[in-house]
């Protein structure tokens, strides 16, 4: 048999995948490829051009042409599916038209390829060393490159030209994504050493000039309520004795005046370890990733107002992420929604500012294997999901799961069983039709499985599918938008000539930060070598944390 037919009959998939196109068919399927590719790329173009065209073209830069706003906002755990079922999810909801689409939708310029030096599976802190420091290493690193030495970011390097820099999330401010753009160890677990970085204990002293989000945790000692140092620091006291303005109320964050009454450097620390999925947000008690947007582009451009240079904002939507490990699709569209509101307000930002502003807006990597179908019986399926359940459903997995493990009657087995059904299933979760088995199934879960078992109800009532609790390597989409014709011109070329255009490795992000404002990273590199990095024996020994523990698993659902 010829190489042809074995190829066909399966053969080997490196023969298949590099098999050669006969000529003649070659150069037509390549004319129709490349036209296709040529009326997309070009509609894009045309599209991002018109769209960004529709703001200050022309307007005057009163600053000079150096004068730039860097906005860099992270998706964590956001893949592609995830805007499809949120896109549909608003649509439900608001009884939008199909043409309703997300605010992120419109600004669509790529996309990213996510594996990291040692896995084809990026955690979040190899994925935002990618962005921070433009290489790729290994997962677990926050601003350290494959051997371990620490790598210059770009929020150092554009604190060093003189921007003023901040930080926003909705998880701990100690977390992956913030440490690796202000902070450099070895392993994203040493949180106690990411905050005193965080805060100035640096060779460059302090880089970050406002930050909110929650982890007040790794701030404050074990003997204040709150603390989970190792050490007796109270870094909070440190950090006010060294002239940082401290909120951590929402009251406090009231104060703010949405920027308009901010003293840097700020250290918002407006919860103790995450901020609350917005699904379960009490909006008297935490501000939303908008409402923190908001204060940081206010605070941040009326500081740099009569400096020669702008402002670098990192803004991230956290815990898409952690719905995705949850797999919890009901948590997971509303923090996509929430994320989708920040990215609004920044785009009114860049339309009002005078001064170049761009938002680059992307994912570190995909989380839960998210597929909006799932397949819920053996018979061939009908193509449907149903966004509508995941409206029922008014609180998060992880939020029934902590009120159920408080429910104090649990011993009067009756009274129990009521609750589980009246409370949560119907009141909380509005699912009517549940069975005697899944009745029992949610009562009969721990602490290991319960939030999974709630969270399975609704994914298979709506059709939504996971392949996984933890990361996948999809790649994930690429979002921008600037008010500067400048920077368009070098946002919209493809990898060759150093733009965002199409589709990229992680690491290109960061170095298009880098080449766009004319920064070199290496230069920090040099200036930050003899930073702390490395474990010391006790956060080693605090590391080792029990085998099969919910302590473990909180852990891993944060990777
Ligand atoms: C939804 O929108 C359609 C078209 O705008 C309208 O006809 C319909 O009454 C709306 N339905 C509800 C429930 O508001
Ligand atoms: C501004 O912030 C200070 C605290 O830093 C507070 O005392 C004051 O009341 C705030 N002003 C307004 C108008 O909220
Ligand atoms: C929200 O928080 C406020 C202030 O702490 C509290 O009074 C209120 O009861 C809370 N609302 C809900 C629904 O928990
Ligand atoms: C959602 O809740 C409503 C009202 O409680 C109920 O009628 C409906 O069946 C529920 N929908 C689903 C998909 O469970
Ligand atoms: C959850 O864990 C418990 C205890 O290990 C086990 O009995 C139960 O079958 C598990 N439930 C699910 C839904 O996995
Ligand atoms: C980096 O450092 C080199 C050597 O000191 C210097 O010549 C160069 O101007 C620096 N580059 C930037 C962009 O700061
Ligand atoms: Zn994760």
């Amino acid at each position: 048999m010829g190489s042809q037919n074995e190829s066909l009959l399966g053969g080997e998939f490196s023969s298949v995948y590099n098999q050669r196109i006969p000529k003649k068919k070659k150069s037509w399927i390549m004319f129709v490829f490349e036209s296709l590719n040529f009326l997309l790329v070009g509609g894009l173009l045309f599209y991002v051009y018109s769209e960004t065209n529709a703001s200050p073209v022309g307007k005057k830069y009163s600053h000079g042409p150096s004068k730039k706003n860097i906005i860099f906002m992270v998706t964590d755990g956001m893949g592609p599916a995830s805007l499809s079922l949120a896109r549909s999810f608003k649509q439900q909801r608001d009884n939008l038209s199909i043409d309703d689409i997300l605010e992120l939708d419109h600004h669509l310029i790529g996309s990213s390829r996510t594996r990291s030096s040692d896995s084809l599976i990026t955690d979040s802190a190899a994925g935002a060393t990618a962005f921070a420091c433009g290489l790729k290493s290994y997962n677990g690193a926050i601003g350290v490159n494959p051997d371990k030495i620490p790598c210059g970011t770009i929020l150092e390097a554009l604190k060093l030209q003189g921007y003023f820099t901040g930080l926003v999330v909705t998880t701990r401010i100690t977390d992956a994504t913030p440490a690796s753009f202000s902070a450099h160890v070895d392993s994203r677990s040493q949180e106690d050493l990411i905050a005193e970085q965080q805060l100035g204990d640096s060779p460059l002293n302090r880089v970050v000039d406002l930050i909110i989000g929650g982890g007040r945790c790794h701030f404050l000692p074990p003997s204040i309520e709150g603390g989970c140092r190792a050490d007796e620091r109270n870094l909070v006291e440190e950090a006010q004795a060294q002239g940082w303005s401290y909120v951590e109320s929402r009251t406090d964050f009231d104060y703010l005046q949405n920027g308009d009454n901010v003293t840097l450097p700020l250290l918002g620390l407006v919860a103790e370890k995450d901020i609350p999925y917005d699904i379960d947000r009490n909006a008297s008690q935490y501000p939303s990733l908008a409402e923190q947007a908001k204060v940081a582009l206010t605070a941040l451009s009326k500081a740099s107002e009569d400096s020669d240079q702008g402002f670098f904002l990192m803004i991230e939507g956290s815990r898409i992420d952690h719905a995705g490990h949850d797999n919890d699709p009901a948590a997971q569209v509303r923090e996509v929604l929430a994320f989708d509101d920040a990215f609004k307000q920044v785009l009114e930002f860049i339309d009002e500012t005078d001064t170049e502003t761009i938002v680059i807006s992307t994912s570190d990597h995909e989380t839960g294997g998210l597929a909006t179908a799932k397949q819920v019986d053996p018979a061939y399926p009908q193509y449907l999901w149903y966004p509508e359940v995941l409206l029922n459903s008014t609180h998060s997995g992880e939020y029934l799961t902590k009120k159920i493990l408080d429910y104090a009657n649990k011993d009067d087995v009756q009274q129990f069983s009521d609750f589980i059904s009246k409370e949560i299933l119907e009141k909380d979760m509005g699912i009517l039709d549940y069975t005697e088995e899944e009745l029992s199934l949610v009562k009969n879960a721990d602490k290991s499985n319960l939030s999974y078992a709630l969270n399975n109800l609704i994914s298979i009532r709506s059709q939504t599918g996971w392949s996984t609790h933890g990361h996948s390597a999809v790649d994930v989409n690429i979002y921008a938008y600037t008010n500067s014709k400048e920077i368009r011109k070098q946002l919209l070329q493809g990898t060759a000539n150093h733009g965002l255009l199409g589709n990229h490795e992680n690491t290109e992000i960061g170095s298009f930060l880098e080449r766009l404002t004319g920064v070199d990273l290496r230069n920090v590199t040099e200036l930050i070598k003899d930073i702390r990095h490395a474990p010391s024996a006790s956060e080693l020994a605090e590391r080792s944390f029990e085998e099969g523990s919910l302590e473990k698993r909180h852990h891993l659902r944060d990777l």
